[in-house]
């Protein structure tokens, strides 16, 4: 599907990939963005891109009821783009299984990056099928192919977001609409803060995937490193796993 035109509902759009998703949708010509936030106070720097045309909605994506409500009130998206996600705990032990004094940073984790944005587009796909087109572009992560040590809880949540946002797929064959899983690198933000110089900004970023979703892929790699990853792994995945392990020994040198 095309952008131009398009009426686009981006999660998560108050700062990082998904501001740089707002910005580049206005300049390639998106007739109305309605951009999400948890925080109300978030929203109007976004609106201000372009009051004309972006319109704020408070929205946490893991309630239900504020999900359904936003949805009666943006019937007509024709592109949603689940971008909202959490790397986990800032406690590096809430994140280590045999640490965590329990499972609950996992099962949070779970929710946000996994089950909410699935929620999200059971609430806009059957709209989108009846008028026979339109898009979903879930932003997953390269770590839905590998374990970062440090954040396994985080890479298996995407990945089973990978696997669900295929399994979406199967279900739209044939009706016109189109589902995209991103399987981003490093883009510089506020969650990748500790690896700056390497990565690309966040409207680099956007315009990578709308050139790759606009092309017709489905599994789009975009951001820093993200095609070499696959690559590295897909050449010999129990080595991949082992440098990783070998590189999050030491976590001042995990992330150069
Ligand atoms: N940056 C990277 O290198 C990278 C790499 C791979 C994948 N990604 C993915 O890209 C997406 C955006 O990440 P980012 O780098 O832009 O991170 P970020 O700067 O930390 O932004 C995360 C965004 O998600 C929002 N959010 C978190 N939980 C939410 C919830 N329950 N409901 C609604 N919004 C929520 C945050 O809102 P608040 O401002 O209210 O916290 C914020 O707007 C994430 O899915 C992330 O996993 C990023």
């Amino acid at each position: 599907m095309k952008i131009k035109g398009c009426v686009a509902l981006v999660t998560g759009a108050n700062r990082g990939i998904g501001r740089g998703f707002v910005r580049v949708l206005l300049e390639r010509g998106a007739s109305r963005v309605y951009a999400t936030a948890r925080e109300a106070s978030n929203l109007p720097s976004v609106v201000d891109l372009d009051p004309s045309r972006v319109t704020g909605f408070v929205l946490d994506i893991d309630d239900g009821a504020r999900r359904r409500a936003v949805a009666k009130q943006t019937r007509d998206t024709s592109l949603l783009i689940n971008n909202a996600g959490i790397a986990g705990s800032e406690d590096e032990n809430q994140r280590r299984f045999l640490r965590a004094a329990n499972l609950d940073d996992a099962r949070q984790v779970m929710e946000t990056d996994c089950f909410s944005p699935i929620e999200m587009c059971r609430l806009y796909l059957p709209n989108m099928v009846k008028r026979g087109k339109g898009g979903v572009i879930n932003i997953l992560s390269i770590g839905a192919l590998f374990c970062l040590p440090s954040h396994a809880s985080y890479c298996a949540a995407k990945a089973a977001q990978a696997i669900m946002t295929m399994g979406l797929r199967a279900d739209l064959d044939g009706t016109g609409v189109d589902i995209a899983g991103v399987y981003t690198g490093g883009v510089r933000t506020r969650m990748s803060a500790a690896n700056t110089a390497t990565l690309i900004s966040p409207q680099t970023h956007a315009q990578q995937v709308f050139d790759a979703f606009e092309a017709g892929e489905k599994h789009i790699f975009a951001g820093a490193r993200a095609s070499e990853i696959r690559d590295a792994i897909l050449a010999n995945p129990g080595s991949f796993e082992q440098a990783q392990i070998e590189r999050f020994r030491n976590p001042d040198r995990a992330w150069g």
